[in-house]
């Protein structure tokens, strides 16, 4: 089975789709025989991985018990290569958003040095974060969220920005604001941000637009169907639509990232279905990645399939340390966009492990 055919004919998707909401694990059978799930491009030589207990350590009751990873395994580039050097190698990207939370800069530092020390006595810092992890915590605790961060391999993020680079927009926050800061990404889309403050595809456009012009800054543009729209079947036309709309003028080269190391685009889209965000009700993981599959499909049709083979594909919405596993395992889903659970460093944490362990099967 080549994985073309996932990607370019829609009418396959559909068939995938109906036939997985039919007939169930069967149909996953036929993906796992037909080498489908082999597609999930990250491979990881996780051999050596073991697990490690770890008992409670100096910055408080933030307890561990995770896999371990050895550093020379760790700090190996070729980790991130895939198997047979496939084409679509995609990195696994695991972010927490805050949304309006901790209430104060007090209890977003406890946090931030919680996650740190996670990272850097367990995890052995960035060499052994083998996923993308990132964290997106309010406007004001950016900078500190840098500083505390500083060697984690943890990357920053902007839930939001403006739509103008400078002047009298009272209230507003710019690209290359974040950018200055040492920001890697903006979150773009979200749901509560489309529903609550009324934010409009035209906008989400040019708040996309804007923040590619600033050099090094990469793009989350969240998309996702309400429960209605699920139910009567819309899934497919909506996240197909939002995801034209929001990329509307936006170019191949716009997206392409041609600094980076591992082959990527300055683009991540994350599924969130508004369903099951902040709901407890996960997507399964066949649900997901028949969506993840129409929003590849959809890239493919705008920046062709080796362009759409390397944009990360998120879920979001009720992720925890126990579902994660089951998520990323599908070839379509290349990590999670997490809200709840990321207001834990263990929680979090347990996360991006269950992410890097899901590597070591490929
Ligand atoms: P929850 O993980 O709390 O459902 O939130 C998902 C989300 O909206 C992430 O952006």
């Amino acid at each position: 089975m080549d994985f073309k055919l996932l990607l370019q004919p829609q009418r396959f998707v559909v068939a995938l789709a109906i036939a997985s909401l039919t007939f169930g694990s069967p149909t996953l059978a036929f993906m796992a025989g037909s080498g489908l799930t082999q597609l999930k491009p990250l491979s990881a030589d996780f051999s050596e991985a073991n697990h490690l207990s770890c008992a409670l350590h100096a910055l408080g009751n933030n307890y561990l018990d995770f896999n371990h990873l050895s550093n020379d395994n760790a700090s190996d580039q070729s980790q991130f290569s895939a198997p047979g050097g496939q084409a679509g190698s995609r990195v696994p990207v695991i972010a927490g958003n805050w949304k309006l939370n901790p209430a104060t800069v007090e209890e977003a530092s406890t946090l931030l040095s919680l996650l740190a020390s996670n990272f850097i006595n367990h995890r052995g810092g960035i060499a052994a974060a083998t996923p993308e992890v990132i964290v997106f915590p309010p406007f004001p605790y950016l900078e500190r969220a840098m500083t505390l961060l500083e060697g984690t391999g943890i990357k920053v993020g902007a839930q939001n920005v403006g739509v103008e680079s400078k002047g009298a927009f009272t209230g507003e926050v710019s690209p290359s604001m974040v950018r200055s800061l040492g920001c890697e990404y903006v979150m773009v889309g979200h749901s509560e941000r489309r529903t609550l403050y009324g934010e409009s595809d035209d906008t989400i456009n040019s708040k996309i637009k804007l923040s590619l012009q600033e050099q090094g800054l990469k793009v989350i543009l969240c998309v996702g169907e309400t429960l209605e729209e699920y139910e009567n079947d819309l899934l497919s036309s909506v996240v197909s639509f939002q995801i034209k709309k929001a990329l509307q003028g936006i170019s191949r080269d716009d997206i392409v990232d041609t600094v980076a190391i591992v082959p990527g685009t300055r683009l991540v889209i994350a599924y969130e279905p508004v369903w099951a965000i902040g709901t407890g009700k996960v997507a399964t993981p066949e649900q997901a990645q028949i969506a993840h599959a129409v929003v590849r499909s959809t890239l493919q049709e705008m920046y062709g399939e080796d362009v759409a083979e390397k944009i990360q594909i998120q879920y979001g919405g009720s992720v925890t340390p126990d579902s994660i596993s089951d998520l990323i395992s599908m070839p379509d889903v290349d990590g999670a966009l997490v809200g709840g659970a990321s207001l834990t460093a263990d929680g979090f944490t347990r996360i991006v492990d269950g992410a890097a362990a899901s590597l070591s099967t490929y």
